[in-house]
């Protein structure tokens, strides 16, 4: 069924290799996270998960519950009103200056509107993703070593665009939109996908063939690829767990099997919606 391929992921820059007993393991723990936009009125009321195993989690629920939110408080795109997230042991929100940077580069962000640069290439766009680890110097004058650019050649084999690499990126459709913005966030070696919805804009076959990348790099990268999603079926095909969440707080957390209608009622209230 799948496409992606991942030997050229074995790159002379790729990543190290899985956890051993002498390196920490890959892990992000969410303990007792609350955000409160307004003082009193908080979006995400206690919310604690783990996340350490190398499989694509979904997180659903109705609009407005939280998800967003969830994730972006993870890479401090929203700052926390109280709680902790630990990545490798190092709690985010107490971070500051070049050490947060540094610790959201081990972090891979995937967006629904893909968020490329429509006027560069594909292959621009790509080395983009290695600007954060450059040096002033060298990032004012766009001068990428040569292994990132090897790197940027593997990952478009895996995404399945080398044809594209000249392309701008506003003459691409969304999928393929999509496949470079997987293909970015993986330059940075991440240790963690976030994806916040990749394939709500994007027709059915795509959606199937863009889930089907993500659980392939969750495997072949080792991490855990976290997806905000909201077609429960397409979740249930692709996650090997699946957190539901309701007005802030996390209702279920486990596999897809236990994901029944009772459940589903839960999350998303009411039942006029179901067939
Ligand atoms: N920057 C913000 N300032 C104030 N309130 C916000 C902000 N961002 C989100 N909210 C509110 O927080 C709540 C949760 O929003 P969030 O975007 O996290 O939900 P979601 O579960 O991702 O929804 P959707 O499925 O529609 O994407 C909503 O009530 C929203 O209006
Ligand atoms: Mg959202």
């Amino acid at each position: 069924m799948t496409t992606a391929a991942s030997p050229g992921l074995a790159g002379p820059a790729a990543p190290a290799t899985p956890a051993t007993a002498t390196q920490p393991s890959r892990s992000l723990v969410i303990r007792n996270l609350v955000k409160a936009y307004q003082p009193g009125k908080p979006v995400l009321k206690d919310v604690s998960l783990n996340f350490s195993t190398s499989e694509v989690v979904a997180i659903i629920g109705p609009s407005g519950t939280g998800k967003s939110t969830l994730i972006r408080c993870v890479n401090r795109l929203v700052e926390p009103s109280a709680g902790a997230i630990l990545l490798d042991g190092i709690d985010l929100v107490k971070l500051r200056g070049s050490e947060l940077r540094a610790a959201r580069r081990r972090i891979g962000m995937v967006f629904q509107e893909y968020n490329l640069v429509e006027r560069l290439t594909v292959m621009e766009n790509l080395l983009t993703g290695r600007l954060g680890y450059m040096n002033a110097f060298q990032a004012w004058l766009r001068r990428f070593p040569q292994t990132d650019i090897d790197r940027a050649w593997d990952l478009l084999d895996v995404v399945g665009l080398q044809d594209f690499a000249s392309q701008r990126a506003d003459a691409l459709s969304g999928g393929q939109r999509q496949r470079v913005g997987i293909a970015r966030a993986l330059m940075q070696q991440p240790q963690l996908i976030l994806a916040d919805e990749p394939t709500s804009s994007l027709d059915p076959k795509t959606s199937v063939e863009i889930m089907t990348l993500l659980a392939e790099i969750a495997r072949s990268q080792d991490i855990p690829v976290i997806v905000n999603m909201h077609d429960v079926e397409l979740a249930r095909r692709f996650a090997g767990r699946i957190v539901g969440m309701s007005g802030g707080q996390v209702v279920y957390d486990g596999p897809p099997a236990g994901l029944g209608d009772d459940m589903l009622r839960q999350i998303y209230g009411g039942q006029s919606w179901m067939q």
